[in-house]
């Protein structure tokens, strides 16, 4: 299946299907393990697309739904400012935290902690795509919906300088070609260095 004429080059890692497969089946664990409710946690902007067909899909539990966002200030830098908190009291709650894409697990390691520290009583990630060949920290997502090797890829809300999030698919790409490709400038956050999900991977 095609991924669309707005697609760059590349090879379909995960079609429409097995995305949905891949969120029913993660639906199910999540319900399974929290059959008393659950509050989800989607990482802006990447998350947004996965949290909500996951949201759609869960219908076994009680799902309360929050975000936050994140600025990295450079690539694997691990240094990672939320730029968006919760809005839920999360005191006592149990918190599935839920990503596009764990890759060295320094984001998702920092989340974790910033969730525990607002009171949490259990976090765990749900991650649509797990990257573990470049795992820095020792992140373990709970759910995941597909393991990637070490390639770039875009596409269900996975992006290049904020560029096609909207693929229906998950596009194994050249970032280089890509990026050339692009109109420049396009690179160029509202401040310049920092860009909400700024550099993705170097
Ligand atoms: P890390 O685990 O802290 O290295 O960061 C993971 C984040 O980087 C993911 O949530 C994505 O937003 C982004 N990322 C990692 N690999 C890719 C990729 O191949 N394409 C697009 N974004 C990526
Ligand atoms: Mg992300």
């Amino acid at each position: 299946m095609s991924p669309g004429p707005a697609a760059p080059p590349g090879r379909v890692l995960l079609d429409r299907d097995a995305i949905s497969a891949a969120v029913a089946r993660v639906a199910r664990e999540i319900e399974a393990d929290f059959p008393d409710g659950v509050v989800l946690v989607g990482v802006l902007k990447g998350a947004l697309l996965f949290c909500a067909d996951l949201v759609r899909a869960l219908r076994g539990t009680e799902v309360l739904v929050d975000f936050l966002a994140i600025s990295r200030y450079a690539p694997d830098s691990g240094r990672v400012r939320i730029v968006l908190d919760v809005a839920l009291d999360l005191a006592g709650r149990d918190v599935v935290i839920v990503e596009d894409l764990v890759d060295t697990g320094l984001t998702a390691a920092f989340l974790v902690r910033h969730v525990e520290r607002l009171g949490a009583r259990r976090v765990e990630v749900c991650t649509l795509l797990d990257k573990p060949a470049r795992r820095i920290l020792p992140v373990t997502p709970r759910y995941v919906g597909a393991e990637v090797p070490d390639v770039f890829v875009l596409g269900a809300g996975l992006h290049l300088h904020d560029r096609y999030r909207n693929l229906p698919v998950v596009l194994e790409v050249d970032r280089a070609a890509v990026a050339a490709g692009l109109r420049p400038g396009a690179d160029r956050g509202p401040g310049g260095t920092i860009e909400a999900e700024s550099e993705a991977t170097a």
